[in-house]
């Protein structure tokens, strides 16, 4: 009965082992894990507009192609999440159309426009630093297909948040005008990239929050507030590297906690970020739908070829 197979999948949970696509698993914690991943899918998708807005912008032949394989490897990144959510018994093309519905949601963060070319490090060093400090806890996700995904994923996004710390660093050695672009962009993506953590862990802009139960079911393994933490102790020493000034008159570290004390982000704005009226929402999501549309006549060639592929074949 129903006992049994739940008390199967918690035995599974707690002895902090896997659950595979065929093992018996609460309703709730599957439709938990196609919410997050497809979410995830989705901001890897439209994360490929603001790096791509730069592609032919780029300022020189070497930062274009390190740009390319970028924005290519965020493409691939949505594809092995996209696969890892089919595993839960979803098409790709309902999630598709979820999103194109604002019925799921992807990172609050590429909401913000890329404005000059330092962004593109920005990005590179703060949000791809950011996702890695919150994919790294996720490759011991109890759910098997997407911790999987994040092992491949990790690896290829230490490469980006390099390579967007060496832009940087290559603008602050250069004129003085290259080190305020680069100071320029830390401004604006700072509070940003605190905000990809999510809402806070306690007080009532943490309320509705999945945190407890996305740890009791092994699928978060820090809360928010921790993640953001660790984002903040790592970014600040790399910040000091670049000789740029984080824009937070109350960032100091604080011996007795051994962690850097810091201004949270605007949770009201995360939330209307997440609502939907950030800098960018309308702008990219009109985007997605287009390339969506205008990549239809591939996907029906491509089905039509398979299909006659089969005919053959049979
Ligand atoms: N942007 C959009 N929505 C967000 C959000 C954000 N930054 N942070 C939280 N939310 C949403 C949640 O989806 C949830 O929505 P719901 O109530 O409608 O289901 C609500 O706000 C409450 O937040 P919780 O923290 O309680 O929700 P979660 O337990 O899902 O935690 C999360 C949020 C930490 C983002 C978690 O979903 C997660 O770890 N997701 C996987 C990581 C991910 O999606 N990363 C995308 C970053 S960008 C990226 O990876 C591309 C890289 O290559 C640059």
């Amino acid at each position: 009965g129903t006992e049994e197979r739940e008390a199967a999948f918690y035995a599974i949970i707690d002895a902090d082992g896997r659950i595979e696509p065929r093992d018996d698993m609460p309703e709730a914690y599957r439709r938990t894990l196609v919410r997050q991943i497809a979410q995830h899918a989705h901001s890897e998708i439209i994360g490929m507009q603001p790096e791509g807005n730069w592609i032919s912008r780029a300022p020189s032949l070497r930062r274009k192609a390190i740009l390319l394989a970028k924005v290519q490897d965020e493409a691939g990144h949505g594809l092995y999440l996209y696969a890892a959510a089919e595993t839960l018994g979803v098409s790709r093309d309902q999630l598709l159309e979820l999103l194109h519905a604002r019925k799921q949601k992807y990172s609050s963060i590429f909401n913000y426009p890329t404005l000059t070319w330092a962004d593109v490090g920005a990005i590179g060093w703060l949000v791809d630093g950011a996702a890695i400090t919150n994919q790294v806890p996720l490759t011991r996700c109890s759910y098997g297909p997407y911790a999987r995904a994040m092992v491949r994923i990790c690896k290829e996004e230490s490469f980006h948040q390099r390579q967007g710390f060496e832009a940087l660093l290559t603008l602050t050695r250069g004129t003085p005008a290259q080190k305020a672009m680069a100071q320029d962009a830390l401004d604006r993506w700072w509070y940003p990239s605190l905000a990809m953590f999510g809402p806070p862990d306690t007080g009532e802009q943490a309320s509705g929050g999945h945190t407890e139960q996305s740890m009791r079911w092994g699928i978060k393994r820090f809360t928010n507030d921790e993640l953001r933490q660790r984002f903040v102790d790592m970014t600040v020493p790399q910040s000091q590297v670049l000789g740029l000034t984080i824009p937070d008159p109350d960032l100091r570290w604080n011996e007795e906690r051994g962690h850097y004390d810091f201004t949270p982000p605007d949770y009201d704005e995360l939330f209307r970020v997440i609502k939907g009226d950030g800098p960018c929402n309308a702008q990219r999501l009109a985007h997605r739908v287009a390339a969506h549309e205008d990549g239809a006549w591939v996907r029906e060639a491509a089905a039509a070829y398979a299909a006659k592929k089969q005919e053959v074949a049979a």
